[in-house]
């Protein structure tokens, strides 16, 4: 049986070992050859005399050859301790070379290379410490998640992969059916109905480690493919449902990091989340609010801020006391930047006793009095100051907030904010498809079912988990009446031809006894991004996508034979 480089230490001095695995580096030391001999486990050192019968077989061995030594564990004259077998060093007895490995696109123990070539050699690239540790911290989150599930007596049980096409949101993946010509299986999105029928069906607590598929635009924390922990729970609260939900996250932080996180996890609601700190998934590792002064400059001077405020917009600002020595030039690097969240400007001031800044001349006695209460002022502070509608100005300072916080090192890398962000609206305007779509999906309970005309104002029973501004989990309660779902699916503009069409099922299903119930997903890469204190989501998953969707290494999308498109009833365009 193999055993494990690291399984080795002080105690098995004296023994002698058989140990497998890939050759990390070579030195050749005046006579003596060292290897660092690695295996998933980690790395042990290997030494070879010139007097040894392998050491003109060892001078051939080059990096990431696959070798099987036997040797004699002794202990090293002097100590590595950044290595777990840094005491002790094997004198190799008996080599055996059981492959071997052609010159390597990429040095893997200090990595330049582009990311498209270690994706192209993934097999390579995770031979890799880094990659192979956050494989590992995946795996763990996973053992956490399931033994905590099974523990409350959830049932893990699947759901399919072909499934109907019923819009959730993204664009589905679409596959042809060979046997029914014209019709087309959708990958699924989320097994958001399959665990609501579950529920129907009487299963009361259901969990899945569940694939999901979104044809998307992707981004650092996004792919196409992805994994979610994946929950459903009848006749339990919203609070009930939360609470299990801390309980995993609990375990999971616990089994994984050894880190106690503080429970009950805060709150916040989403109105109050976007109007502190202009997003839904607020990076709490930090203060800076944004502060609302749209009352200080009412009525003053200054003509631009009070078009704005005559014409239903709003003034608000954000304040960093670490950004006082800013220049101009920091000032118009920031412009630029929320300009590309659609803000028209930045104004700034700064306060040392008195105001200076892009709009010092507008600021009086009493609104000077009113900013220094308002934002409590204190010397050596920049204020920045964004004019317009509530969406574009409440979404491009919350952008500035966190770049801010990183350009001025106000994160604590290892500490974990978490809260709760509720009471989402049960509708969005969506400006790609001209209408109001369902803000979490159509089977969102509303907080007030008759008051659903109201789009801007309509409220839902839906909830996310936030960690450090990521959006780990989403969730919700779910609609179990059959009028109140039809309801609502007509509020989002569907006929009831269309909505039988593409949801009868679950129609139907509804009028066969539905349990109340709700549930949440995680998002397992998220959650394992945190973990492992990575920004890129493909650092978290074996065989990732690019950012066009492609796999480099199996080089997927890829055309397919003729003969392959005739039998789906298939005809591309030239
Ligand atoms: P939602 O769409 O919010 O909810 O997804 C749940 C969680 O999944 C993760 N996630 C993603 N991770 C990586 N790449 C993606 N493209 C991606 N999209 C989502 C996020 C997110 O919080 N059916 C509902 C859940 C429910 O209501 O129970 C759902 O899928 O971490």
């Amino acid at each position: 049986m193999k055993i494990n480089n690291t399984s080795i230490n002080k105690k098995n001095v004296g023994e002698i070992v058989t140990l497998y695995g890939w050759v990390n580096k070579k030195r050749d030391l005046g006579g003596l050859i060292f290897i660092d001999l690695r295996d998933r486990s980690g790395l042990i050192q290997l030494v070879i005399n010139p007097e040894s019968d392998v050491y003109e077989l060892a001078s051939t061995l080059k990096s990431e050859y696959v070798i099987k030594v036997s040797g004699k564990v002794v202990l090293r004259k002097e100590a590595n301790s950044n290595l777990k077998t840094g005491e002790i060093e094997i004198e190799v007895q008996s080599l055996d070379i059981l492959n071997k490995s052609l010159d390597l696109p990429f040095d893997l123990n200090n990595v330049t290379a582009l990311e498209d070539t270690r994706l192209k050699y993934r097999y390579l690239d995770l031979r890799r410490e880094e990659l192979k540790n956050n494989l590992m911290i995946k795996h763990r989150v996973m053992q956490s998640a399931r033994s905590y599930l099974n523990s409350l007596d959830f049932m893990e049980i699947e759901t399919p992969i072909l499934c109907k096409s019923t819009p959730e949101g993204a664009r589905d993946y679409l596959v042809p059916s060979r046997v029914n010509k014209g019709c087309f299986y959708a990958l699924p999105q989320s097994p958001q109905l399959f665990k609501q029928i579950l529920m129907m069906s009487s299963m009361e607590r259901y969990y899945q480690i569940a694939r999901c598929f979104r044809d998307e635009d992707l981004r650092a924390d996004r792919q196409p493919e992805f994994t979610q922990i994946d929950m459903e729970m009848s006749f339990l609260s919203q609070d009930e449902i939360m609470s299990i939900t801390e309980g995993l996250l609990y375990n999971i932080f616990k089994d994984v990091k050894g880190i106690e996180i503080k429970l009950p996890i805060d709150r916040i609601t989403y109105e109050e989340a976007i109007n502190l700190y202009g997003s839904d998934k607020p990076d709490l590792r930090f203060g800076n609010p944004i502060y609302d002064i749209t009352e200080s400059f009412k009525g003053s001077d200054f003509s631009l801020f009070n078009n704005i405020i005559n014409d239903g917009g709003i003034i608000n600002a954000l304040v960093f006391k670490e950004a006082f020595g800013y220049s101009r030039k920091d000032i118009d690097r920031l412009t630029e930047y929320v300009k590309t969240y659609g803000a028209k400007a930045l104004a700034f001031l700064k306060y040392n006793g008195e105001f200076t800044g892009s709009i010092a001349k507008f600021v009086d006695d009493k609104i000077g009095k009113d900013l220094v209460n308002k934002l409590n002022l204190k010397d050596n502070a920049l204020v920045l100051i964004i004019a317009g509608d509530k969406k574009t100005v409440k979404t491009s300072l919350g952008a500035l907030r966190c770049k801010m916080a990183k350009d001025l090192g106000l994160i604590n890398k290892n500490e974990y904010a978490f809260t709760w962000v509720t009471d989402f609206p049960m509708f969005e305007y969506s400006e790609e498809e001209g209408r109001y779509i369902a803000c979490h999906h159509p089977f969102t309970l509303p907080q007030d079912i008759n008051s659903l005309s109201d789009k801007e104002k309509a409220k839902a029973y839906a909830y996310d988990i936030v960690i450090n501004g990521y959006e780990a989990g989403g969730g919700s309660l779910r609609i179990y009446n059959p009028e109140e779902q039809e309801k609502v699916l007509n509020e989002l503009g569907f006929t009831k031809e269309q909505a039988k069409s593409q949801f009868g099922f679950l129609l139907e299903a509804l009028k066969y006894g539905c349990p109340p119930h709700g549930g949440l997903a995680l998002g397992l890469e998220r959650l394992t991004m945190i973990l492992c204190g990575t920004e890129n989501i493909r650092d978290v998953i074996a065989f990732p996508k690019t950012t066009s969707a492609s796999c480099l290494m199996t080089e997927a999308p890829s055309i397919v034979d003729k003969r392959q498109l005739e039998e789906l009833h298939i005809k591309l365009d030239e």
